[in-house]
Protein backbone atom coordinates (compact mmCIF):
# COMPACT_ATOMS: atom_id res chain seq x y z
CA UNK A 1 0.00 0.00 0.00
CA UNK A 2 1.49 3.55 -0.79
CA UNK A 3 1.29 5.63 1.89
CA UNK A 4 0.47 8.24 -1.03
CA UNK A 5 -2.77 6.40 -1.65
CA UNK A 6 -4.28 5.95 2.07
CA UNK A 7 -3.51 9.66 2.51
CA UNK A 8 -5.55 10.72 -0.31
CA UNK A 9 -8.36 7.99 1.08
CA UNK A 10 -8.24 9.18 4.57
CA UNK A 11 -6.57 12.73 4.58
CA UNK A 12 -3.87 13.92 6.65
CA UNK A 13 -2.45 13.67 9.41
CA UNK A 14 -2.67 9.76 9.66
CA UNK A 15 -1.05 7.57 11.37
CA UNK A 16 -0.49 4.23 9.49
CA UNK A 17 0.34 0.62 10.86
CA UNK A 18 1.24 -2.61 9.38
CA UNK A 19 0.20 -5.68 10.05
CA UNK A 20 3.21 -7.52 8.76
CA UNK A 21 5.55 -5.82 10.76
CA UNK A 22 3.27 -6.33 14.01
CA UNK A 23 3.37 -9.81 13.55
CA UNK A 24 7.24 -9.45 12.34
CA UNK A 25 7.90 -8.36 15.50
CA UNK A 26 5.74 -10.18 17.56
CA UNK A 27 6.65 -13.44 16.19
CA UNK A 28 10.18 -12.92 16.27
CA UNK A 29 10.47 -11.94 19.80
CA UNK A 30 8.22 -15.43 20.60
CA UNK A 31 10.18 -17.81 19.14
CA UNK A 32 13.53 -16.72 20.39
CA UNK A 33 12.29 -17.10 24.01
CA UNK A 34 11.17 -20.57 22.93
CA UNK A 35 11.69 -23.36 23.96
CA UNK A 36 11.57 -21.21 27.26
CA UNK A 37 7.76 -21.48 28.95
CA UNK A 38 6.69 -18.27 28.06
CA UNK A 39 3.85 -15.42 27.30
CA UNK A 40 4.29 -12.22 25.63
CA UNK A 41 1.79 -9.65 27.24
CA UNK A 42 1.85 -7.06 24.71
CA UNK A 43 2.15 -3.32 26.50
CA UNK A 44 -1.26 -1.58 25.55
CA UNK A 45 -0.03 1.81 26.63
CA UNK A 46 2.11 1.88 23.70
CA UNK A 47 -0.85 1.17 21.29
CA UNK A 48 -4.07 0.56 22.03
CA UNK A 49 -6.19 0.53 18.60
CA UNK A 50 -8.79 -2.12 18.86
CA UNK A 51 -7.18 -2.81 15.68
CA UNK A 52 -3.83 -3.54 16.69
CA UNK A 53 -4.80 -5.28 19.61
CA UNK A 54 -6.69 -7.70 17.64
CA UNK A 55 -4.25 -8.44 15.42
CA UNK A 56 -2.06 -9.18 18.40
CA UNK A 57 -4.57 -11.20 20.27
CA UNK A 58 -5.12 -13.78 17.08
CA UNK A 59 -1.34 -13.94 17.01
CA UNK A 60 -1.98 -15.62 21.02
CA UNK A 61 -0.68 -12.67 22.62
CA UNK A 62 -1.29 -11.59 25.96
CA UNK A 63 -1.48 -8.15 27.38
CA UNK A 64 0.14 -5.85 29.87
CA UNK A 65 -2.79 -3.32 31.31
CA UNK A 66 -2.67 -0.11 33.27
CA UNK A 67 -6.12 1.08 33.83
CA UNK A 68 -9.55 -0.43 33.53
CA UNK A 69 -9.83 1.14 30.52
CA UNK A 70 -7.22 -0.57 28.97
CA UNK A 71 -8.63 -3.86 29.95
CA UNK A 72 -12.02 -2.97 28.51
CA UNK A 73 -10.07 -2.33 25.51
CA UNK A 74 -8.44 -5.66 25.27
CA UNK A 75 -11.66 -7.43 26.06
CA UNK A 76 -13.30 -5.17 22.85
CA UNK A 77 -11.19 -6.44 20.96
CA UNK A 78 -11.55 -10.10 21.57
CA UNK A 79 -8.35 -10.22 23.81
CA UNK A 80 -8.19 -12.88 26.81
CA UNK A 81 -8.33 -10.90 30.53
CA UNK A 82 -6.34 -14.43 32.01
CA UNK A 83 -3.67 -13.64 29.74
CA UNK A 84 -3.48 -9.87 31.31
CA UNK A 85 -1.25 -8.50 33.89
CA UNK A 86 -2.38 -5.60 35.56
CA UNK A 87 0.41 -2.97 36.25
CA UNK A 88 0.91 1.01 37.74
CA UNK A 89 0.92 2.57 41.14
CA UNK A 90 -1.91 3.39 41.20
CA UNK A 91 -5.18 1.25 40.66
CA UNK A 92 -8.33 2.38 42.19
CA UNK A 93 -10.75 0.21 43.99
CA UNK A 94 -13.06 -0.30 41.40
CA UNK A 95 -10.79 -1.07 38.95
CA UNK A 96 -9.41 -3.72 41.15
CA UNK A 97 -12.96 -5.10 41.10
CA UNK A 98 -13.58 -4.99 37.32
CA UNK A 99 -9.88 -6.69 37.10
CA UNK A 100 -10.81 -9.31 39.46
CA UNK A 101 -13.86 -9.98 37.99
CA UNK A 102 -12.71 -10.22 34.55
CA UNK A 103 -10.06 -13.29 35.88
CA UNK A 104 -7.15 -11.39 35.01
CA UNK A 105 -3.90 -14.02 35.08
CA UNK A 106 -2.12 -11.05 37.78
CA UNK A 107 -2.10 -7.79 39.93
CA UNK A 108 1.73 -6.61 39.54
CA UNK A 109 1.81 -4.69 42.78
CA UNK A 110 3.60 -1.67 43.67
CA UNK A 111 3.14 -1.17 47.20
CA UNK A 112 2.22 -3.04 50.19
CA UNK A 113 -0.87 -0.47 50.66
CA UNK A 114 -1.60 -1.74 47.34
CA UNK A 115 -1.81 -5.59 48.47
CA UNK A 116 -3.86 -4.46 51.58
CA UNK A 117 -6.43 -3.04 48.82
CA UNK A 118 -6.75 -5.88 46.67
CA UNK A 119 -6.72 -8.41 49.68
CA UNK A 120 -9.80 -6.21 50.97
CA UNK A 121 -11.84 -6.30 47.79
CA UNK A 122 -10.94 -9.66 46.78
CA UNK A 123 -12.37 -10.46 50.39
CA UNK A 124 -15.44 -8.82 49.88
CA UNK A 125 -15.74 -10.68 46.33
CA UNK A 126 -15.11 -13.84 47.80
CA UNK A 127 -11.86 -14.80 46.12
CA UNK A 128 -8.11 -15.00 46.04
CA UNK A 129 -7.02 -12.17 44.11
CA UNK A 130 -3.59 -13.22 41.91
CA UNK A 131 -0.57 -11.13 42.37
CA UNK A 132 3.00 -10.55 42.00
CA UNK A 133 5.44 -7.85 43.73
CA UNK A 134 7.33 -5.84 41.51
CA UNK A 135 10.92 -5.60 42.42
CA UNK A 136 13.17 -2.55 41.73
CA UNK A 137 16.33 -3.99 41.19
CA UNK A 138 18.07 -0.83 41.65
CA UNK A 139 19.78 -1.11 37.60
CA UNK A 140 20.63 2.20 35.95
CA UNK A 141 19.23 1.23 32.34
CA UNK A 142 21.07 3.95 30.75
CA UNK A 143 18.16 5.88 29.00
CA UNK A 144 16.50 9.16 28.90
CA UNK A 145 15.81 10.30 32.82
CA UNK A 146 11.84 10.04 31.95
CA UNK A 147 11.64 6.59 31.11
CA UNK A 148 13.90 5.08 33.76
CA UNK A 149 11.81 2.86 36.11
CA UNK A 150 14.11 0.49 37.81
CA UNK A 151 16.83 2.62 40.36
CA UNK A 152 15.46 3.85 43.47
CA UNK A 153 14.81 7.49 42.25
CA UNK A 154 11.84 5.85 40.83
CA UNK A 155 8.44 5.71 41.98
CA UNK A 156 8.19 2.25 40.57
CA UNK A 157 8.60 -0.97 42.62
CA UNK A 158 9.30 -2.38 45.75
CA UNK A 159 13.42 -2.35 46.48
CA UNK A 160 14.47 -5.56 46.23
CA UNK A 161 16.40 -5.59 49.92
CA UNK A 162 12.37 -5.37 51.20
CA UNK A 163 11.02 -8.02 48.84
CA UNK A 164 11.23 -11.27 50.54
CA UNK A 165 9.68 -9.40 54.15
CA UNK A 166 6.42 -7.95 51.72
CA UNK A 167 6.21 -11.61 50.57
CA UNK A 168 6.12 -13.24 54.29
CA UNK A 169 3.51 -10.47 55.32
CA UNK A 170 1.62 -10.94 52.06
CA UNK A 171 1.65 -14.83 52.69
CA UNK A 172 -0.40 -14.14 55.49
CA UNK A 173 -3.37 -12.57 53.76
CA UNK A 174 -6.28 -14.57 53.22
CA UNK A 175 -7.46 -13.46 50.17
CA UNK A 176 -3.75 -12.99 48.21
CA UNK A 177 -2.73 -15.82 46.07
CA UNK A 178 1.22 -15.36 45.24
CA UNK A 179 1.56 -15.86 41.94
CA UNK A 180 4.45 -14.25 40.94
CA UNK A 181 7.31 -12.01 40.78
CA UNK A 182 7.68 -8.92 38.52
CA UNK A 183 10.47 -6.38 37.28
CA UNK A 184 10.97 -3.88 34.86
CA UNK A 185 13.82 -1.41 34.38
CA UNK A 186 12.84 1.16 32.01
CA UNK A 187 12.03 1.39 28.26
CA UNK A 188 13.88 1.98 25.30
CA UNK A 189 17.21 0.51 26.38
CA UNK A 190 19.59 -0.52 23.44
CA UNK A 191 21.98 -2.55 25.19
CA UNK A 192 21.29 -6.23 26.57
CA UNK A 193 23.64 -5.06 29.79
CA UNK A 194 21.58 -3.91 32.17
CA UNK A 195 18.91 -6.34 31.76
CA UNK A 196 21.29 -9.20 32.24
CA UNK A 197 22.24 -7.49 35.38
CA UNK A 198 18.23 -7.17 36.91
CA UNK A 199 17.99 -10.97 36.23
CA UNK A 200 21.36 -12.05 37.52
CA UNK A 201 20.16 -10.05 41.15
CA UNK A 202 16.12 -11.09 40.45
CA UNK A 203 16.82 -14.57 39.65
CA UNK A 204 17.93 -16.09 42.81
CA UNK A 205 15.24 -14.51 44.65
CA UNK A 206 12.62 -15.64 42.26
CA UNK A 207 14.07 -18.98 43.10
CA UNK A 208 13.81 -18.73 46.92
CA UNK A 209 10.40 -16.85 46.36
CA UNK A 210 8.93 -19.90 44.39
CA UNK A 211 10.32 -22.38 46.36
CA UNK A 212 8.49 -20.82 49.71
CA UNK A 213 5.39 -19.27 48.31
CA UNK A 214 5.15 -21.97 45.12
CA UNK A 215 5.31 -18.63 42.53
CA UNK A 216 4.01 -19.41 38.69
CA UNK A 217 5.76 -16.79 36.96
CA UNK A 218 8.44 -13.80 36.50
CA UNK A 219 8.17 -11.34 34.59
CA UNK A 220 11.28 -9.36 33.70
CA UNK A 221 8.91 -6.27 32.16
CA UNK A 222 9.58 -4.50 28.69
CA UNK A 223 12.02 -2.23 27.00
CA UNK A 224 13.52 -3.68 24.37
CA UNK A 225 14.63 -0.69 22.17
CA UNK A 226 14.37 0.13 18.66
CA UNK A 227 16.26 1.88 15.56
CA UNK A 228 14.70 5.14 15.41
CA UNK A 229 17.68 7.02 13.44
CA UNK A 230 18.78 5.39 10.79
CA UNK A 231 21.53 6.24 8.04
CA UNK A 232 19.03 9.11 6.71
CA UNK A 233 20.43 10.98 9.87
CA UNK A 234 24.11 10.84 8.58
CA UNK A 235 23.20 12.25 5.75
CA UNK A 236 23.74 9.50 3.73
CA UNK A 237 22.65 9.90 0.11
CA UNK A 238 21.53 5.95 -0.19
CA UNK A 239 19.20 7.04 3.28
CA UNK A 240 16.13 5.58 1.00
CA UNK A 241 17.34 2.13 0.98
CA UNK A 242 19.52 2.55 4.02
CA UNK A 243 16.98 2.32 6.65
CA UNK A 244 15.48 -0.41 4.98
CA UNK A 245 19.09 -2.11 6.17
CA UNK A 246 18.92 -0.88 9.60
CA UNK A 247 19.27 -3.36 12.08
CA UNK A 248 17.57 -3.04 15.82
CA UNK A 249 20.77 -2.62 18.10
CA UNK A 250 19.08 -5.16 20.23
CA UNK A 251 17.48 -8.05 18.65
CA UNK A 252 15.35 -9.82 20.02
CA UNK A 253 17.82 -13.14 19.63
CA UNK A 254 20.51 -11.35 21.23
CA UNK A 255 18.13 -10.18 24.12
CA UNK A 256 16.67 -14.22 24.15
CA UNK A 257 20.07 -15.76 24.20
CA UNK A 258 21.78 -13.74 27.13
CA UNK A 259 18.69 -14.02 29.13
CA UNK A 260 17.51 -17.71 28.45
CA UNK A 261 19.65 -19.80 30.50
CA UNK A 262 19.65 -17.47 33.26
CA UNK A 263 15.87 -17.84 33.28
CA UNK A 264 15.98 -21.28 32.48
CA UNK A 265 17.83 -21.51 35.82
CA UNK A 266 14.47 -19.95 37.47
CA UNK A 267 11.94 -23.01 36.90
CA UNK A 268 8.86 -20.67 36.51
CA UNK A 269 6.92 -19.15 33.60
CA UNK A 270 8.46 -16.59 31.96
CA UNK A 271 6.58 -13.43 30.97
CA UNK A 272 7.40 -10.30 29.15
CA UNK A 273 6.20 -7.08 28.29
CA UNK A 274 6.79 -5.13 25.20
CA UNK A 275 5.17 -2.52 23.66
CA UNK A 276 7.38 -0.03 21.71
CA UNK A 277 9.36 -3.14 20.47
CA UNK A 278 6.09 -4.95 18.95
CA UNK A 279 4.74 -1.67 17.53
CA UNK A 280 7.13 1.30 17.25
CA UNK A 281 8.26 0.79 13.88
CA UNK A 282 5.46 -0.90 12.47
CA UNK A 283 3.98 2.85 12.28
CA UNK A 284 4.19 5.98 10.45
CA UNK A 285 2.68 9.65 10.88
CA UNK A 286 1.87 10.95 7.48
CA UNK A 287 1.98 14.55 6.98
CA UNK A 288 1.44 17.06 4.41
CA UNK A 289 3.66 20.58 4.44
CA UNK A 290 1.21 23.62 4.68
CA UNK A 291 3.73 26.25 4.40
CA UNK A 292 7.91 26.37 3.57
CA UNK A 293 9.29 29.54 5.51
CA UNK A 294 12.50 30.94 5.37
CA UNK A 295 13.69 33.27 8.24
CA UNK A 296 16.94 34.65 8.88
CA UNK A 297 19.22 31.75 8.79
CA UNK A 298 16.56 29.01 9.40
CA UNK A 299 14.13 26.73 7.00
CA UNK A 300 10.72 26.10 8.48
CA UNK A 301 8.72 23.10 6.97
CA UNK A 302 5.67 23.82 8.50
CA UNK A 303 3.07 20.75 8.37
CA UNK A 304 -0.32 19.61 9.67
CA UNK A 305 0.59 17.57 12.34
CA UNK A 306 1.41 18.62 15.33
CA UNK A 307 2.90 17.98 18.86
CA UNK A 308 -0.76 16.95 20.03
CA UNK A 309 -0.44 14.22 17.77
CA UNK A 310 2.94 13.00 18.41
CA UNK A 311 4.66 14.65 21.77
CA UNK A 312 7.86 12.39 21.46
CA UNK A 313 10.05 15.21 20.29
CA UNK A 314 8.75 17.56 22.82
CA UNK A 315 8.90 16.02 25.58
CA UNK A 316 11.51 13.81 25.55
CA UNK A 317 13.37 15.13 22.85
CA UNK A 318 12.93 12.11 20.94
CA UNK A 319 14.46 11.20 17.36
CA UNK A 320 11.91 10.19 14.72
CA UNK A 321 12.94 9.87 10.66
CA UNK A 322 11.44 12.26 9.04
CA UNK A 323 11.04 11.28 5.09
CA UNK A 324 9.37 12.80 2.08
CA UNK A 325 6.80 10.38 0.85
CA UNK A 326 8.07 10.90 -2.85
CA UNK A 327 11.75 10.43 -3.39
CA UNK A 328 13.43 13.95 -3.97
CA UNK A 329 16.80 14.38 -5.76
CA UNK A 330 19.15 17.20 -5.03
CA UNK A 331 20.64 18.55 -2.28
CA UNK A 332 19.67 18.55 1.20
CA UNK A 333 18.58 21.50 3.46
CA UNK A 334 18.84 21.91 6.74
CA UNK A 335 15.37 22.13 8.09
CA UNK A 336 12.82 22.95 11.16
CA UNK A 337 9.60 20.57 10.96
CA UNK A 338 7.13 21.98 12.94
CA UNK A 339 3.59 22.24 13.61
CA UNK A 340 1.05 24.60 13.57
CA UNK A 341 0.26 24.59 17.38
CA UNK A 342 1.50 28.27 19.10
CA UNK A 343 4.15 26.82 21.27
CA UNK A 344 8.14 26.90 20.35
CA UNK A 345 8.03 23.12 21.37
CA UNK A 346 6.07 22.42 18.68
CA UNK A 347 8.16 20.62 16.56
CA UNK A 348 9.24 17.25 14.95
CA UNK A 349 12.96 17.68 14.10
CA UNK A 350 15.39 20.68 14.79
CA UNK A 351 18.26 22.07 12.07
CA UNK A 352 17.42 18.09 9.94
CA UNK A 353 18.95 17.80 6.62
CA UNK A 354 16.14 16.65 4.55
CA UNK A 355 15.63 17.05 0.99
CA UNK A 356 13.70 20.16 -0.58
CA UNK A 357 9.75 19.90 -0.28
CA UNK A 358 7.68 22.00 -1.12
CA UNK A 359 3.64 22.76 -0.03
CA UNK A 360 1.18 20.08 -0.52
CA UNK A 361 4.05 17.06 -0.72
CA UNK A 362 3.47 14.29 2.08
CA UNK A 363 6.16 13.41 4.33
CA UNK A 364 6.36 10.47 6.86
CA UNK A 365 7.54 10.60 10.16
CA UNK A 366 8.79 7.18 11.08
CA UNK A 367 9.16 4.84 14.21
CA UNK A 368 5.42 6.02 14.88
CA UNK A 369 3.75 3.25 16.03
CA UNK A 370 4.10 3.44 19.58
CA UNK A 371 3.47 5.82 22.26
CA UNK A 372 2.15 8.00 19.43
CA UNK A 373 -1.78 8.18 18.92
CA UNK A 374 -1.86 7.22 22.18
CA UNK A 375 -0.23 9.80 23.50
CA UNK A 376 -2.35 12.45 21.68
CA UNK A 377 -4.78 15.50 23.27
CA UNK A 378 -6.48 18.00 21.90
CA UNK A 379 -4.86 20.92 22.94
CA UNK A 380 -5.56 23.84 20.69
CA UNK A 381 -8.69 22.59 20.04
CA UNK A 382 -7.47 19.97 17.43
CA UNK A 383 -9.19 16.83 16.62
CA UNK A 384 -7.45 13.17 16.87
CA UNK A 385 -6.38 12.20 14.41
CA UNK A 386 -7.32 9.29 11.78
CA UNK A 387 -5.42 5.43 12.19
CA UNK A 388 -5.06 3.30 9.55
CA UNK A 389 -4.14 -0.23 9.05
CA UNK A 390 -2.30 -2.07 6.40
CA UNK A 391 -3.01 -5.84 5.74
CA UNK A 392 -0.91 -7.42 2.73
CA UNK A 393 -2.82 -4.79 -0.28
CA UNK A 394 -5.63 -4.23 2.08
CA UNK A 395 -5.94 -1.04 4.18
CA UNK A 396 -8.92 0.25 6.27
CA UNK A 397 -9.58 3.11 9.05
CA UNK A 398 -8.82 1.62 12.41
CA UNK A 399 -9.84 4.79 13.75
CA UNK A 400 -12.12 7.70 12.22
CA UNK A 401 -10.71 10.85 12.39
CA UNK A 402 -12.51 13.06 15.31
CA UNK A 403 -14.79 15.54 14.52
CA UNK A 404 -14.64 19.04 15.96
CA UNK A 405 -17.85 19.27 17.76
CA UNK A 406 -16.89 16.04 19.33
CA UNK A 407 -13.77 17.91 21.13
CA UNK A 408 -16.18 19.67 23.27
CA UNK A 409 -19.38 17.39 23.11
CA UNK A 410 -19.37 16.88 27.22
CA UNK A 411 -18.37 20.37 28.25
CA UNK A 412 -21.35 22.64 29.09
CA UNK A 413 -21.90 26.52 29.98
CA UNK A 414 -23.15 26.66 33.32
CA UNK A 415 -27.14 27.74 33.91
CA UNK A 416 -25.96 31.00 35.33
CA UNK A 417 -24.92 32.03 32.24
CA UNK A 418 -27.99 31.72 30.82
CA UNK A 419 -28.95 29.80 27.34
CA UNK A 420 -26.63 30.51 24.05
CA UNK A 421 -27.90 33.52 22.24
CA UNK A 422 -27.62 33.51 19.03
CA UNK A 423 -25.19 35.84 17.88
CA UNK A 424 -26.43 38.85 15.53
CA UNK A 425 -24.58 39.25 12.70
CA UNK A 426 -23.66 42.43 11.51
CA UNK A 427 -25.84 43.31 8.95
CA UNK A 428 -23.87 43.94 5.76
CA UNK A 429 -23.48 47.04 2.89
CA UNK A 430 -23.23 49.11 5.89
CA UNK A 431 -20.51 51.13 7.35
N1 LIG B 1 5.96 -2.90 31.46
C1 LIG B 1 5.88 -1.85 32.30
C2 LIG B 1 5.63 -2.10 33.72
C3 LIG B 1 6.04 -0.54 31.81
O1 LIG B 1 5.98 0.48 32.65
C4 LIG B 1 6.27 -0.33 30.43
C5 LIG B 1 6.42 1.03 29.88
C6 LIG B 1 6.32 -1.46 29.60
C7 LIG B 1 6.18 -2.71 30.15
C8 LIG B 1 6.55 -1.35 28.12
O2 LIG B 1 7.78 -0.79 27.82
P1 LIG B 1 8.35 -0.80 26.31
O3 LIG B 1 8.58 -2.22 25.93
O4 LIG B 1 7.36 -0.13 25.44
O5 LIG B 1 9.62 -0.03 26.41
N2 LIG B 1 6.07 7.27 26.55
C9 LIG B 1 7.47 6.86 26.59
C10 LIG B 1 7.63 5.43 27.08
C11 LIG B 1 6.99 5.17 28.43
C12 LIG B 1 7.15 3.74 28.88
C13 LIG B 1 6.35 3.47 30.10
N3 LIG B 1 6.36 2.09 30.57
C14 LIG B 1 8.07 7.07 25.22
O6 LIG B 1 7.38 7.58 24.33
O7 LIG B 1 9.26 6.81 25.01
Amino acid sequence: MALETLAARYGTPLYVYSTHTLLDHFTKLDSALAPLDHLVCFAVKANSNLGVLRTLAEAGSGFDIVSEGELRRVIAAGGDPTRCVFAGVGKSEREIEFAIRQGIYSFNVESEPEIERIDRVAKRLGCRAPVAVRVNPNVDAHTHAKITTGTYENKFGIAIEQIEAVYARASRRRNIQLRGLQMHIGSQLTEVAPFRQAVEKVAPLARRLHEKYGLEFLSIGGGIGIVYQSALASGDPRWWTASKEAKSILTPATYAATLKPLLQSVGLRILVEPGRFIVGNAGALVTRVEFVKRTGSKNFVIVDAAMNDLIRPAFYDAYHEIVPIRRKAGAMISSDVVGPICESGDYFAKNRPLPKVREGDLIALLSAGAYGAVMSSNYNSRALVAEALVHGDQAELVRERQELEEIWARERVPSWLGRQKAKKRPARGRA
